[in-house]
């Protein structure tokens, strides 16, 4: 039995702040009450108030910590677990050297099981309660991650990853194979409990023009599942792609010819995309999903957020691990602050972590179920700490306003700074002592 209230400091965004001072686009209380019922949030406000609703439920008080929407990490590689740091190499060698010997590993469905436990285990300790991730090409990586989701009651969007061609022997599919199985785990997982599949080819380098046009099949026969893939992360990449599809009119368009575009499309990196491939973006609704500590790690470029949101469109904002190089959501708000500097623009506080709660859950059209606090929404919970480490809390000292408690978590954080994480209302983390 999950019910209960939650009670501590409350920060929830119902709309894009629009400036660093838009106090009109959250609501925040100080001493707030959160009623936790069969994993929903019933209510929220004053803890007063909550209190008074439901005297008899306990109460678990995190004052003076910070509760939040769970964080949604809406691009994310599963089999990437034992990836993450490994040296020296851009994409394309970093996909042969490293990531496709260590994806072969996932055939294994003992392995695939134990790695799902520990990725979900990763994602939690950082108060990401949702995520978009890529299985490997084996079905039984995607049932692995399916079904330890569903142990946790947990809001997962994964898929099986399509690939035919240019990987080696015990990582490729067919066309056949890889509609068959994607097909397959679409009829036994989306929408079951809280997962949803994501049509996975795993980007156009990887997969056969038979393959994306099986892709494009599944995504016609079932509008209601999200579309993953990569999309202009480097130029070396591009230009690959433009030697397998010399037809195409760019890489966007290898895709938007097999009709896998639409806005629950979520294209990965976008980092050096043409005047055309953004008119096309913003014209189909598909999403562009940044991913700046892999943008850094693998040398890649730097995402024009500005530029793209100008454009209309609507980003998202990921870790991408393995090639990123951190699970928390927080430090991908760092360097996502950073790569912005480097362009001239600027990332409010305010404004990342609308993003990286209610934005993201707008990215994936699911912002009525996950990314805020309101009542109706599902009861996934971040609690943060801004004085986690002995750094940030000397930096405290000195912090006056909401704003800048948030750009020391922005800046500094990581998973020491996530004191609890509920999931569907269970806490994740050694519960803090409750009070009948
Ligand atoms: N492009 C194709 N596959 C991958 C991957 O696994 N990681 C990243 N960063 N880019 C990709
Ligand atoms: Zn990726």
């Amino acid at each position: 039995m999950t019910d209960k209230i939650l009670r501590g400091r409350l920060l929830t965004f119902h709309a894009e702040p629009q400036g660093p001072e838009d106090s009109t686009a959250y609501s925040y209380i100080e001493d707030a009450g959160l009623l936790i019922e069969r994993g929903l949030i019933r209510a929220a406000g004053t803890y007063a108030e909550i209190a008074a609703r439901a005297p008899d439920l306990p109460v678990t008080d995190h004052r003076p910590h910070l509760m939040m929407a769970g964080f949604i990490d809406p691009h994310i590689h599963f089999p990437q677990v034992q990836v993450i740091a490994s040296w020296g190499a851009q994409l394309l060698d970093w996909l042969n050297t490293y990531t496709f010997p260590e994806e072969t590993r996932f055939a294994d469905p003992a392995h695939a099981a134990r790695m799902a436990a520990l990725f979900l285990d990763q994602l939690t300790g950082n108060g990401t309660t949702t995520a978009a991730a890529y299985a490997s090409v084996h079905r039984a990586s995607a049932e692995a991650l399916f079904a330890e989701a569903a142990r946790r009651d947990m809001r997962i969007i994964a898929g099986k990853v399509m690939m035919d061609r240019n990987a080696p022997d015990g990582l490729r599919d067919t066309p056949q194979a890889g509609y068959d199985d994607s097909k397959a785990l679409i009829r036994r997982w989306h929408g079951r409990g809280r997962a949803l599949y994501a049509i996975t080819p795993r980007f156009a380098i990887t997969s056969t023009p038979e393959q994306l046009e099986m892709a494009g099949a599944l995504v016609a026969e079932h509008p209601g599942c999200y579309l993953q893939t990569h999309l202009s992360e480097t130029h070396d990449e591009i230009a690959y792609t433009a030697r397998l599809y010399p037809d195409a009119p760019d890489y966007l368009g290898v895709y938007e010819r097999y009709g896998l575009l639409s806005p629950r499309a979520l294209m990965g990196h976008c980092l050096h995309l043409t005047p055309r491939e953004i008119g096309v973006m913003q014209e189909t609704g598909a999403r562009p999903v940044f991913c700046p500590t892999s943008n850094l790690f693998l040398g890649s470029g730097l995402f024009d957020d500005a530029g793209l949101r100008g454009a209309g469109l609507v980003n998202a904002i990921a870790t991408d691990v393995g090639g990123g190089t951190s699970y928390s959501m927080l430090q991908t708000l760092h360097e996502g602050y950073k790569v912005l500097q480097l362009q001239g623009q600027k990332l409010h506080p305010l404004r990342a972590f609308h993003w990286i709660t209610r934005g993201n859950a707008v990215a994936l059209g699911l912002e009525d179920r996950i990314g805020t606090l309101e009542a109706g929404s599902e009861a996934d919970i971040v609690v943060l700490d801004a004085r986690a480490t002995p750094a940030m809390a000397l930096r405290m000292e000195r912090a006056r306003t909401l704003s800048e408690e948030l750009f020391i978590l922005q800046i500094m954080g990581d998973d020491r700074a996530v004191a609890q994480t509920y999931v569907a209302g269970a806490p994740q983390k050694k519960p803090v002592e409750s009070l009948p």
